[in-house]
């Protein structure tokens, strides 16, 4: 019961890597506040929690603040908040609209900023607090089909950067986990699609399978542990099973390399 009485919140947590933190956190004894656009599955997933849902869509500055207002007054502080929520887009840039760049950037570095924004007054106040952003490997390298993806998480990774270093002086720190693959239904969804090939996607990570949804939460979950990680600040963790510090000799295979 590591987090007993932390008010704990979590974007995207409706399903997938979001859901599987609000799990943990819950068994960890903290007030978890699960927060998604989808609001029909966001309340059913905090209900199987006993936990809380609150809806956000994150990429409106207004429904961050809405959010996190309401769970400053129901809760009284807020101690460790998630940034997760992410969607995925494949296609090459010149095939590609402003709406779906928008789209992209808006949910993973402009909602990141946007909830940023308001929990850092509420952190820096309570001179306590953590932040977690879930970037991806993808934020660390390029690849084909991906530039908005790729764009908005390693403008997150930097953002984390900006925040730690912003932050750090109140003893709020902000950290990011870049997961590699974890066979979640977004990653489902583009191999179902033929978009990435499964099997050339296990090529490229050197352990040579997925990782798993523990793997990702148990390393949010030292981020998150003041006893654990108090000096770490500014991190971001590979959590990839050595994807990005693989350079591959032959040209990866996927949808764009025909
Ligand atoms: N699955 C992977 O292999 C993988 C790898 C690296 C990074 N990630 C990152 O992990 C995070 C979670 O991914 P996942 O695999 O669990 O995806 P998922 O699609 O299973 O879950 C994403 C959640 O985000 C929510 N969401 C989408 N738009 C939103 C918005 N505007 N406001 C609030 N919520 C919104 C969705 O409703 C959904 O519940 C994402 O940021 C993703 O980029 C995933």
């Amino acid at each position: 019961m590591i987090f007993s009485g932390k008010v704990v919140c979590i974007t995207g947590a409706a399903r997938g890597i979001g859901f599987a933190l609000a799990k943990a956190f819950v068994s960890q004894g903290a007030e978890v506040i699960l927060t998604d656009i989808d609001e029909k599955s966001g309340i059913k997933s905090a209900t199987t929690l006993d936990a809380t849902f609150e809806k956000l869509d994150v990429r409106e500055h207004s429904s961050a603040q809405r959010a996190i207002s309401r769970i400053v007054r129901k809760f009284g502080r807020i101690d460790v908040w998630i940034n997760n929520a992410g969607i995925a887009n494949h296609k090459l840039v010149i095939d590609l609209g402003p709406e779906e760049w928008k789209e992209s950037i808006d949910v993973m570095l402009s909602g990141a900023f946007f909830c940023a924004n308001q929990i850092g007054p509420v952190m820096i106040e309570q001179e306590s607090g953590c932040l977690i952003n879930i970037g991806s490997v993808n934020g660390l390298l390029a690849q084909k089909g991906r530039a908005p993806y790729c764009s908005a998480k390693a403008g997150l990774i930097m953002l984390t950067k900006v925040l730690a270093s912003e932050w750090g002086q109140y003893g709020v720190r902000v950290n990011a986990v870049a997961p590699g693959i974890v066979k979640t239904d977004l990653a489902i969804d583009a191999i179902n699609s033929g978009i990435v090939n499964e099997q050339d996607y296990l090529g490229r990570v050197p352990m040579g399978r997925w990782g798993e949804l523990s793997e990702v939460v148990d390393s949010v979950l030292f981020l998150a542990n003041e006893e654990e990680s108090s000096f770490v600040n500014g991190e971001v963790l590979r959590v990839d099973g050595g994807w990005a510090a693989y350079h591959l000799f032959h040209p990866f295979e996927d949808a764009f390399n025909a």
